[in-house]
């Protein structure tokens, strides 16, 4: 490989430090699913509910990502047509993989820095998950918990939050993930919600109860 003149500096405070500070690990929980499947919903219920505990905790939500660091060539049009081109993210197969790649690269540092981060993307390709999945686990084993956020594509298109399904299906939006683009369900997450059947409150504690029994956080005193 050419030499890049890159290196890496270790950092005077260790991850161990950071994490004997908060009284947690740091870790990823990445919900994947379809648009409208309630990830977001969820993962900001975990949010709350870890946050009450004193636990450290930070949401990234692709459609808020999609607005700063993962920009569109819309947004970034005033930046010129060819930078735009260049760095701007649709949902091409392509710019899905780096809109992952980007926030997993995030993801390695929230965990490192010591917080429970949660990220919320539909991320519907396996091998763009197991690529974040690979880099976190190679920090340090158990610290990458995948929730697949398991609504059928019914339930996600009859809420349309955003209306985009029904433009979809009238052809006035090409791509949609589960209409005419792959959705590829995990093969062995953490964590499988079944959330068409039960509520956000539910869901989240099932989360939370994976964190606890994999020593990420510690049970919630009963006293
Ligand atoms: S991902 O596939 O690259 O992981 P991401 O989570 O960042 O997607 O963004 C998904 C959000 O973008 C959806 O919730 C939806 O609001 C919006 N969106 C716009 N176009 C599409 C599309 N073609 N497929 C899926 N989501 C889309």
């Amino acid at each position: 490989m050419e030499e890049t003149h890159i290196t890496w500096h270790d950092h005077s405070i260790s991850r161990e430090q950071r994490e004997a500070l908060n009284g947690h690990r740091g870790c990823v929980v990445w919900f994947t699913g379809l648009s409208g499947c309630g990830k977001s919903t969820v993962a900001n219920v975990v949010d709350q509910k870890l946050h009450v505990r004193g636990i450290r905790t930070f949401v990234l939500d692709g459609d808020n990502v999609r607005h700063g660091l993962n920009a569109s060539p819309q947004i970034l049009a005033p930046l010129g047509a060819a930078y735009a081109e260049r760095f701007g993210l649709g949902f091409s197969a392509e710019d899905r993989q780096e809109n992952i790649r980007r926030v997993g690269a995030v993801t390695e540092l929230f965990a490192a820095s010591g917080l429970v981060t949660l990220v919320a993307f539909v991320s519907p390709y396996r091998a763009d998950r197991e690529s974040v999945r690979g880099r976190i686990e190679a920090a340090r084993a158990g610290d990458f918990v995948e929730v697949f956020v398991d609504t059928p594509l019914e339930i996600c298109e009859a809420r349309d939050p955003k209306g985009l399904y029904k433009k979809a299906r009238a052809g006035e939006i090409k791509g949609m993930t589960g209409i005419d683009d792959p959705y590829e369900t995990p093969e062995n997450p953490e964590v499988h919600l079944l959330s068409g059947e039960q509520t956000p409150d539910e869901l989240a504690d099932q989360v939370i109860a994976q964190l606890e029994s994999s020593g990420i956080i510690t049970e919630k005193s009963t006293s």
